[in-house]
């Protein structure tokens, strides 16, 4: 079965560049594609195989492509396919170290790569987990747990009279918000500052906010900073928070969950310097180490402060007989209890392919971005939106009828051609996208609609990103034809 498998991974990834990136289907379409009844009786291994082949691969989106700019997607890598499947054959389950002994000194083992590639404290704690959303939730409850009264965690919110307050940027990703929706700091409490010219959060509107909460007597916790933001890939600037931070005895979270393998890059390194003051960071190795998902990261300053948050005492739990390394438990520093070995494949990655390797990719990522923008600002029918900072890239299509309405016309005139632009780029978006060739996403900024691009794949090429523009022109012609 394994060599079967093995043999259709290798003419999927053989064919990748040249498939159609999105397919042209339809729900219904599938579900006629795939025999629903329960199935009683086995099937044939190779008749399992041909489902694989069609409908799953034919129609599915190819995040591998190296022309997929769409969202924070990763690629895959081989080799990581191939450490799931070994993880999926020994089973481990990484609750704590007697389960599984050495998978766990692996994941430790990795943790500790990874707070050196970002360039933390070798003291740290930290632990994998699904993904960036679930590690800046980790965050979150380690900083309440930090920074509020312990009380809350055991009698519940309404143990503390006060609001809990926590700090971001607007530009800050949605899971920061769900999260505190979900530990009961209110969605309402997380105050989004406002942000300058490129996109980073402006230091003066935050320190504002958190005097003006203290003086309305609400409880400021916790701040967020963006190690590469969602929309546009923006940096805040950490030296200057984290004093904040530490002016005001908050926590500093970072999210780093796009940007923090960035840190492997010459180019961006620099980015990285303060980073060590962080009392956490969310990374998503599932993202910039090229990984398949699911696989986040969080690392925490101070391990106690993580495991006051997160260790329970139940009597199934209990480590009996052992020395404190052995009787290690991951379950004392995140929500999880069973735990899938995804520490395999960013082990076999990083030790498989190197960090010279891994940092001339991330590398060439920048460049390619660097390289549309750069194409864009020569063109005179695309303009940028937003400066490219990382790997991401903001712009939109202004044909030449828009162009004269928004250089030359009265302000209503201009308002309407924007809105006409902005309608004008949603369907170009959906045209390219349908197109197959090449697939973006979106973003709005400040408040108009805009292509948006984010690079992240060791396959793309500054060709891909001339292919990009090209596609676009192609099919916006095609748009306008109609
Ligand atoms: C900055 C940032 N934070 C958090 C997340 C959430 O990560 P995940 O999708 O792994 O939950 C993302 C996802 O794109 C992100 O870009």
């Amino acid at each position: 079965m394994a060599n079967a498998a093995v043999e259709l991974m290798v003419e999927y990834l053989g064919t990748l560049r040249d498939r159609r990136l999105y397919p042209r289907t339809s729900s219904r379409e599938i579900r006629e594609q795939v025999d629903r009844s329960l199935p009683a009786e086995g099937t044939d291994f190779d008749q399992l195989l041909d489902v694989i082949r069609k409908p799953l691969l034919e129609f599915s989106r190819h995040n591998g492509h190296p022309r997929m700019f769409g969202y924070v997607q990763a690629p895959g890598t081989a080799i990581a396919a191939i450490a799931d499947l070994l993880a999926s054959t020994l089973n481990a389950n990484l609750t704590a170290w007697r389960s599984a002994p050495a998978a766990v000194e692996i994941e430790r083992l990795t943790i500790d790569w990874i707070k050196q590639i970002i360039g933390f404290d070798p003291n740290a704690a930290g632990l994998f987990v699904s993904g960036g959303s679930m590690a800046n939730m980790a965050a979150l409850v380690a900083a309440r747990r930090a920074k509020a009264p312990a009380e809350i965690s055991n009698e519940g919110a309404q143990s503390f009279s006060h609001a809990l307050r926590v700090y971001a940027s607007e530009e800050v990703h949605h899971s920061i918000a769900k999260a505190a929706a979900f530990l009961g700091i209110g969605r309402d409490n997380v105050r989004m500052i406002g942000i300058d010219e490129r996109y980073k959060i402006n230091l003066d509107a935050l320190v504002a906010a958190i005097e003006e909460d203290r003086a309305a007597g609400h409880l400021p916790i916790c701040v967020v900073a963006n190690a590469g933001t969602v929309a546009t890939g923006a940096f805040d600037p950490l030296a200057q928070i984290s004093e904040i931070a530490c002016r005001f005895n908050l926590w500093l979270h970072v999210d780093a969950a796009y940007g923090g393998f960035a840190a492997l890059a010459s180019t961006t390194r620099p980015l990285f310097t303060s980073i060590a003051q962080a009392d956490s960071v969310a990374l998503d190795p599932h993202k910039w180490l090229y990984l398949p998902v699911d696989c986040g990261c969080i690392l925490y300053r101070d391990s106690e402060a993580a495991r006051a948050a997160f260790a329970h005492e139940a009597e199934y739990t209990r480590v009996i007989g052992q020395e404190a390394d052995e009787a290690f438990a991951f379950w004392d520093y995140g929500p999880e209890l069973s735990r899938r070995f995804r520490a395999l494949k960013v082990w076999m990655l990083l030790k498989g392919v190197g960090l010279r390797a891994l940092g001339d990719a991330i590398e060439k990522d920048l460049a390619c971005a660097r390289h549309f923008e750069k194409l864009i600002k020569e063109s005179d029918d695309f303009e940028m939106l937003a400066p490219v900072e990382l790997s991401i890239f903001c712009f939109r299509h202004v044909p030449a009828h828009l162009k004269n309405a928004i250089t030359r016309a009265g302000s209503t005139e201009r308002a309407e051609a924007e809105t006409d632009l902005d309608a004008h780029n949603e369907r170009l978006l959906l045209a390219l996208q349908h197109d197959g060739s090449s697939y973006l996403s979106n973003a709005r900024l400040r408040s108009r609609f805009a292509l948006r691009g984010c690079v992240m794949n060791y396959r793309t090429t500054l060709r891909d990103m001339e292919i990009l523009l090209d596609d676009l022109r192609r099919v916006a012609a095609q748009i306008e034809g109609n």
